[in-house]
């Protein structure tokens, strides 16, 4: 028998009054009141647009609310929030220097590690974001080829600048120009794009597993990834895995070495400095020489604290079992969320590792049954997304997981009555 809709909270009592301040202000000083992918506006009302601090698993909002914290920053956030020994690394290196006329002796350290820990990896470049990442690996590999087009999955996201930003606003057809398209898992089709391409084709730009914003996740078909080696092989052209998601949150180590195939260049960020403000690309000696006549830079490019920040979160993330946890948590709170959808008679896909889930409501195209239930989540303090795959964290305890269950069992009784009323 299905669960009796139990006794929800009425209206929202979280307070609210520092969000809504808060908001007024940014509108008439933030184009469109905030951007990009933390904008509350096209969210339910229930999410609160800023936030005031965080530690381990759990989140506070300007007005004091706490959530048990399931997107972590988006993914950068990987061993909880306020980690001990990233926080202590930190420190120590923003006591000695962040940002100097050169860089810190620390990033070479960091480059070590960074060869040492990922099987594919010669050599490492450090930047900010995963956007440079990924620009600079197609960068890379048109350099050392001396070609120009590089194939990316149809509807995958890779960054924000114009080649790659989902919205057309300012984007012109010459930044796309050197693109061509293939359909993930589909080996076939990316052979094809590599035919239209012919002599041009500088690269393949593929993610770990298929996880598009609002579609149910796909993980790889071992065999589209080995083809997709052998097609780079062939050609010449380079292997690039956009592992800024995924990064350190699946495997220590390249998201494909469980798989076996192993790229030529990787992007990385995210979680790569649990929070601190961190890209990578790292790449194999096939493509040094490329990777050294590009001019690639940023001002802050070699600040050293989140090189630090990153030391400690690598070798945490190692002597901690940290994937491990995820990986525990994760299927703790997969086991535990299928089993109340089943318990109200809902027909759900819980799609992708269990350490980046995403949860969709079968028939519910236009994320109608997502938004009730994210909502209502939050409502009972479950940070989740309906839109957005979400992240679990190495600090969610058992407790964390059953308040998580408490607010998930109430959103989903929401969707129970929004659908039989
Ligand atoms: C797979 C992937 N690639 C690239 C990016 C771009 O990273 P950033 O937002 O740090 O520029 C993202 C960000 O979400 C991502 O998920």
């Amino acid at each position: 028998m299905a669960h009796q809709a139990p006794a929800r909270a009425g209206a929202d009592q979280r307070e609210r009054t520092a969000d809504r301040e808060l908001r007024r202000r940014a509108t008439a000083v933030i184009p469109g009141g905030m951007y990009g992918h933390q904008s509350a506006g096209p969210l339910p009302p229930e999410y609160p647009q800023f936030m005031r601090n965080g530690r381990g698993a759990r989140v506070w909002d300007a007005d004091g609310n706490c959530y048990i914290d399931l997107m972590c920053s988006y993914g950068p956030v990987v061993l909880g929030h306020q980690h001990p020994k990233v926080e202590e690394a930190a420190k120590a290196q923003a006591e000695l220097a962040d940002c100097q006329n050169g860089p810190a002796p620390v990033m070479v350290d960091l480059a070590e590690l960074l060869v040492a820990t990922v099987r594919h990896a010669d050599w490492a470049m450090l930047a900010k974001n995963g956007t440079d990442a990924t620009t600079m690996c197609c960068t890379i590999a048109r350099a050392q080829t001396g070609r120009s087009r590089i194939l990316v999955a149809r509807g995958a996201y890779h960054g924000a600048a114009p080649w790659c930003t989902p919205r057309p606003a300012g984007v012109t057809p010459q930044d796309r120009a050197n693109l061509g398209y293939y359909t993930y898992n589909d080996l076939d089709s990316a052979r094809q794009a590599a035919g239209e391409a012919g002599e041009d084709l500088a690269g393949v730009l593929v993610s770990p597993f298929k996880h598009d914003a609002g579609y149910d996740q796909e993980l790889v078909d071992p065999g589209f990834a080995r083809g997709l080696r052998e097609l780079c092989d062939a050609t010449g052209a380079a292997l690039i895995l956009d592992d800024v998601r995924c990064g350190f949150r699946l495997h220590l180590g390249s998201s494909w070495e469980p798989v076996g195939v192993d790229p030529d260049l990787s992007a990385w960020s995210k979680a790569i400095a649990n929070g601190h403000p961190l890209a990578a690309v790292l790449g194999g000696d096939r493509f040094r020489d490329g990777a050294r006549r590009v001019f690639v830079t940023g001002s802050f490019w070699f600040s050293a604290v989140p090189m630090a920040a990153a030391i400690a979160t690598i070798t945490a993330l190692r002597d901690e079992g940290a994937i491990e946890a995820m990986q525990r948590a994760g299927t703790a709170l997969r086991d535990g969320i299928v089993a109340q959808a089943a318990a109200w008679k809902l027909e759900v896909n819980y799609t992708g590792p269990v350490q980046m889930p995403y949860l969709t409501f079968v028939g519910d195209a236009d994320h109608v049954l997502a938004s009730v239930f994210a909502a209502e989540a939050v409502r009972h303090g479950a940070y989740v997304h309906p839109r957005h795959n979400w992240f679990v964290s190495a600090a969610m305890t058992p407790q964390d997981i059953d308040r998580v269950l408490a607010a998930t069992d109430l959103a989903f009784a929401a969707v129970r009555e929004r659908l039989d009323c």
